[in-house]
């Protein structure tokens, strides 16, 4: 791809986490669900951690009561890290201390939880009127599957916002954001959005494309969040406002263009998954793998049988 215009780079994230995880009570009682570990690693790490790779190094979290040991997880353990700079620990040390390198984090509170849209729509002021990344933590994206890097390409290459989509199973739609898309010319994986519809009735549904959490969002959806009515749910909908920019041109803050994954994302905000996910990643670890892989292989065998 050429560039063909100078535009204003994407250095910014902002990461919604003021969901209760109520489909992990009680686990999720008086933990933040972000803070679920994924094999040894708090889901929300990862989050950061695909952020981080793709250049974004400014991170805004939006949390809510309950959340502080989100920030107690980014920030030094100053007594842990003595304990294991004293046991000689290195290993763990680093381990303890990567969190706290990976970006420079910032937090604002949602206040009432009152949609994505709103989660959104508290990042204006940290964003600054640049085009800034959005990365919902329920859905993991595979390291191994660069998605977001491929979004900003196509956003400093197009303009406008750019949203995430993955082909599911039409029976799935109802659970995403869904896309009504045409191609525009600039190779398989890149289209145009001309419409967005919020969690469809399967029959209703303009496509199977799915939108996934990750987005790239010109700063004029802030202006439209203000005008978006609640929608789906009573809350209000960042498909909603995507959808209006969907029908404007450049200069006027839109369009949105979808880029299609086809690599792997867990949703760990779905109990199943979330097993799932950890299963997966733990079989691909180095270190626990192939002690893991051989139990799993003998589980299946035996215990799975009838
Ligand atoms: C949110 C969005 C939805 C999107 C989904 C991706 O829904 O509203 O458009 O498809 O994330 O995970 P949620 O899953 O938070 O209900």
């Amino acid at each position: 791809m050429t560039k063909t215009h100078a535009r204003t780079p994407v250095t910014k994230a902002v990461v919604p986490a003021a969901g209760l995880g109520t489909r992990f009570l009680p686990a999720t009682k008086a933990t933040p669900k972000e803070m679920l570990p994924v094999v040894d690693k708090p889901a929300i790490q990862y989050v950061v951690e695909e952020a981080a790779a793709a250049g974004l190094s400014d991170i805004l979290m939006v949390t809510g009561r309950n959340k502080r040991a989100l920030e107690d997880h980014f920030d030094r353990a100053y007594e842990l890290e003595e304990l294991l700079t004293r046991k000689g620990d290195h290993d763990r040390l680093r381990r303890v201390q990567e969190s706290v390198q990976l970006a420079n984090m910032h937090y604002v509170r949602q206040g009432d939880p009152k949609g994505l849209g709103h989660a959104v729509s508290v990042a204006e002021q940290h964003v600054a009127g640049q085009p800034f990344a959005v990365l919902l933590g329920d859905d993991l994206i595979d390291p191994r599957d660069p998605l977001l890097s491929r979004m900003i390409e196509v956003q400093q290459e197009l303009g406008g916002s750019v949203v995430a989509l993955m082909e599911v199973d039409p029976a799935q739609i109802h659970l995403y954001g869904c896309a009504a898309v045409k191609p525009n010319g600039l190779g398989e994986d890149v289209f145009r959005i001309t419409d967005l519809v919020e969690k469809p009735d399967t029959a209703e549904a303009p496509s199977n494309y799915a939108v996934i959490g990750r987005y790239i969002l010109d700063p004029a959806v802030f202006d439209v969040l203000r005008d978006t009515a609640p929608g789906r749910g009573g809350e209000i909908q960042l498909t909603d406002a995507l959808r209006e920019l969907a029908t404007r041109e450049e200069n006027a803050g839109g369009p949105v263009h979808g880029v299609l994954f086809k690599g792997r994302r867990y949703d760990t905000g779905d109990r199943g998954d979330y097993l799932r996910a950890i299963v997966r990643l733990a079989c691909e670890r180095d270190d626990l793998g192939p002690e893991f892989r051989d139990w799993l292989r003998r589980f299946v065998a035996t215990e799975m049988q009838g």
